[in-house]
């Protein structure tokens, strides 16, 4: 048994994973070819490039309609804008996911009712999402999570019954596929982040994929400003604003996640062959649960691998196998904190009108969300896209480290028991 490097040892991977965003002359050729068309920013909506990208993204994707944003938290609000939710509905959320996914129902004006998620998939369970539904009831936000989508078949049942709008949050799930079909293609919208972070980005962005010509054509009036024969740009005579803001794309992120889209499909190929590889090695580590895989998902395109840790096994949870994978050149996360952690939903401290007005509905502590909490507080542990594009080898790394984290747990336990967390 080798030592840790919390104890002095050395580390089971010295050499540095592959950076995230990738580059190469084609990024610098698409940036130049803006800078020389004087035509940068989204105005007039869309531009060229903006044109293009949504038409290859939708070729990718799936779907027939979609807009450019500015960013994935806007085209979840600009979705409920559009489907004409706002002062007072209510719209379901998983209460595991970031904070964007409740945030943009509040920006609406309408009210995040968050419900527990599955354990097998952490993403939202359809029993607690029907069990949550009033005559407030306007939508649902399923977010396909890490490497794992949303029960669809369970959720577009629950909406058709109760005449839900559904928004699949989609900032994880590019390139997914649900019984063959694309992530954000099943509900009336999908939402898609092009942040750095995100496995396709053009530095920032967002596409909104919409059901119908309708949904597209006021969704593109509410983020250009509000202008409401968008598209086409200009102000035309006599035409009528309605509630809107400059939520456009750039034209350069466009030309940018154009060229991101020429690279995606070898990336989403890569990434699917080694979380089978990473399933059956980290299968083999004790302590360690992975997510099932439902076969319903057909096409695994993935943002983060999330498993879970049994903190009875290792003595620690997921904070301190965190620390020691991330000592050791591994890199990872704990995943997003618990929703009550976050300021914006403290009526008191957000000074927000929906949790101002609506306070018992952001009372977290009193909100039976057992396997959120467990996953934010105690076990979910969260791998780098980034080790699943350095070959078997950086597969083979991750899980000899967890191996390692395993084999030496009771002295780092000791150690945690001595130091605190905290101190390590
Ligand atoms: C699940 C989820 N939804 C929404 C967003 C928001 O995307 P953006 O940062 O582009 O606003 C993110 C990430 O940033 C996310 O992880």
């Amino acid at each position: 048994m080798s030592d840790l490097v919390v104890f002095g040892g050395e580390p089971v991977r010295k050499e540095a994973y592959p950076e995230w965003p990738v580059h190469d002359q084609r990024d610098i050729t698409a940036a130049t070819r803006v800078i020389e068309s004087g035509n940068w920013g989204g105005y007039p909506y869309p531009g060229p490039e903006t044109a293009a990208f949504l038409e290859e993204f939708l070729a990718m994707q799936g779907g027939d309609y979609a807009i450019a944003c500015a960013n994935g938290t806007v085209t979840m609000e600009v979705a409920l804008r559009a489907a004409g939710i706002g002062w007072g509905d209510e719209v379901i959320v998983p209460a595991y996911t970031f904070q964007a996914t409740a945030a943009a129902p509040m920006a609406a004006g309408a009210i995040p009712v968050i419900v527990d998620v599955d354990p097998n998939s952490y993403c939202i369970d359809p029993k607690a999402a029907e069990v949550a539904i009033t005559e407030k009831t306007k939508a649902i936000i399923p977010v396909h999570l890490g490497a794992q989508m949303a029960d669809m078949d369970a959720i577009m049942e629950i909406a058709e019954k109760h005449d839900l709008v559904v928004i699949e949050d989609c900032a994880h799930a590019h390139g997914a596929k649900w019984r063959g079909q694309g992530a954000g293609t099943i509900g009336d919208f999908g939402s898609f982040s092009l942040q750095s972070s995100k496995i396709l980005t053009a530095g920032e962005g967002g596409v909104l994929i919409c059901k119908t010509a309708e949904m597209a054509q006021k969704a593109a009036g509410i983020i250009n400003c509000g202008r409401s024969h968008a598209p086409g740009g200009g102000q035309e005579e006599g035409e009528d604003f309605v509630m809107g803001a400059n939520y456009r794309m750039a034209e350069m992120q466009a030309a940018l996640g154009r060229v991101a889209l020429e690279r995606f499909p070898d990336q989403v190929k890569e990434r699917a062959e080694m979380i089978a590889y990473m399933d059956e090695a980290l299968s083999e580590v004790p302590g360690v649960r992975l997510l099932p895989r439902d076969p319903r998902q057909t096409t695994r395109s993935f943002y983060r691998y999330i498993f879970a840790i049994d903190p009875e096994v290792y003595g620690f949870n997921h904070d301190v196998v965190c620390y020691a994978l991330d000592q050791e050149g591994i890199p990872c996360w704990v995943g997003y904190e618990a929703m009550h952690h976050y300021d914006l939903f403290q009526p008191q401290l957000s000074k927000l009108p929906v949790p101002v007005t609506f306070p018992e509905r952001f009372d977290f502590d009193n909100m039976d969300l057992p396997v959120a909490k467990q996953a934010c507080q105690e076990e979910a542990v969260w791998f780098d896209e980034a080790i699943f594009r350095a070959g078997q080898q950086g597969v083979d790394d991750a899980v000899a480290t967890m191996l390692k984290i395993y084999e030496n747990r009771e002295a780092l336990a000791q150690k945690v028991e001595e130091l605190g967390t905290s101190q390590l």
